[in-house]
């Protein structure tokens, strides 16, 4: 008999083959009644594989009693009570380091696309509008001021792309990075007004929620941009979204929102905004390296072992 495991999102049909291949799969996110699924065969699930956004309800873990391990195919731990998982002695894996450069990469892109307004250009040739005319200008982005929230992995690798458009770079962080010689401002409103982009590479949560606030936004200003490749709960997004309407900001490169997949409708239209259904960490490359590190951790706890990139 294979282990039983808890699906709780898609992942690329060559590794849900794998799953397949070892295990019991039930697709929670594939159940037409996913409360009868779970009362079916929710005693006999050992683990969960998930997604960074998706995560696992309370609910859900609470249907699994004989559960060993919730393992994350991604970074964010914010979508799972990690307390309820110690309390329980349930594992909790993530894939670390993998994808770092990619989602740094997508910020990099999203900064790029804004500011040289490559959505509307490409919109613009495709509606066959370039031999009747022109596109406005953009603005520039080397040697421009970048902050950056959050420097951990992702927040460096992003600084370490940005040296090479000659760009200043600043960050706040709870932590001093005394190991980097990028200036570290006190608070997130001082490091907004020093920046032309503002760069959110800080983890989702209790602690982060909703810290990009109006008043940041204000920091930011007219002519600034705000970038998002964290998640969408750092930002006041109902603020962000009055602020572009008003032209109070300058634009924003957004691959995470606050109720994915819900996007404010108001942000459709504007051209100074570039929208990205959470694609950060999306490409065949670092979502095989991904898996990888999800079945190393789920076969590790099932085999009594200790999962090799365990948060919990
Ligand atoms: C993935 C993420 O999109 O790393 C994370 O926390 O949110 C992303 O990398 C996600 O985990 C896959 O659904």
């Amino acid at each position: 008999m294979k282990p039983e495991i808890l699906l709780m999102e898609p992942m690329m049909p060559e590794v849900e083959a794998r799953l397949d291949a070892t295990y019991e799969v039930h697709r929670l996110f594939d159940a037409p009644d996913q409360q009868a699924l779970l009362a079916r065969v929710g005693a006999g699930v050992r683990a969960i594989v998930t997604g960074g956004g998706t995560g696992a309800a309370n609910a859900v873990i609470d249907a699994l009693p004989a559960l060993e391990i919730i393992a994350i195919n991604g970074i964010g731990t914010d979508a799972v009570d990690l307390e309820r998982a110690r309390a329980r002695g349930i594992r909790v894996s993530t894939t670390p380091d993998v994808l770092t450069d990619d989602v740094a990469d997508m910020a990099l892109a999203l900064m790029l696309a804004v500011a040289r307004r490559i959505c509307v250009g490409d919109r613009f040739v495709r509606a066959g509008g370039w031999k009747s005319g022109g596109v406005k200008l953009g603005s520039k982005v080397s040697g421009k001021r970048l902050g950056i929230l959050g420097l951990g992995r992702v927040g460096r690798a992003i600084a370490r792309r940005a040296e090479a458009f000659g760009m200043a770079i600043a960050y706040t962080d709870l932590h001093h990075h005394a190991d980097t010689p990028y200036h570290r401002y006190p608070t997130l409103v001082e490091l907004a007004h020093e920046s032309d982009f503002l760069v959110i590479a800080a983890s989702g949560g209790a602690g982060s929620r909703g810290i990009v606030d109006a008043a940041t936004i204000a920091a930011l200003g007219p002519d600034g941009v705000l970038v998002n490749v964290a998640r969408g709960s750092v930002v006041d997004q109902p603020a962000l979204v009055a602020a572009l309407t008003d032209g109070r900001l300058g634009g924003a490169g957004l691959d995470v929102f606050a109720h994915e997949p819900e996007v404010p409708e108001a942000l459709w239209q504007m051209e100074n905004v570039v929208l990205m259904p959470h694609q950060a960490s999306a490409t065949v490359e670092t979502r095989l390296a991904m898996a990888d590190l999800v079945l190393a951790n789920v076969a590790a706890r099932l085999a009594g072992g200790e999962p090799p990139t365990a948060v919990v």
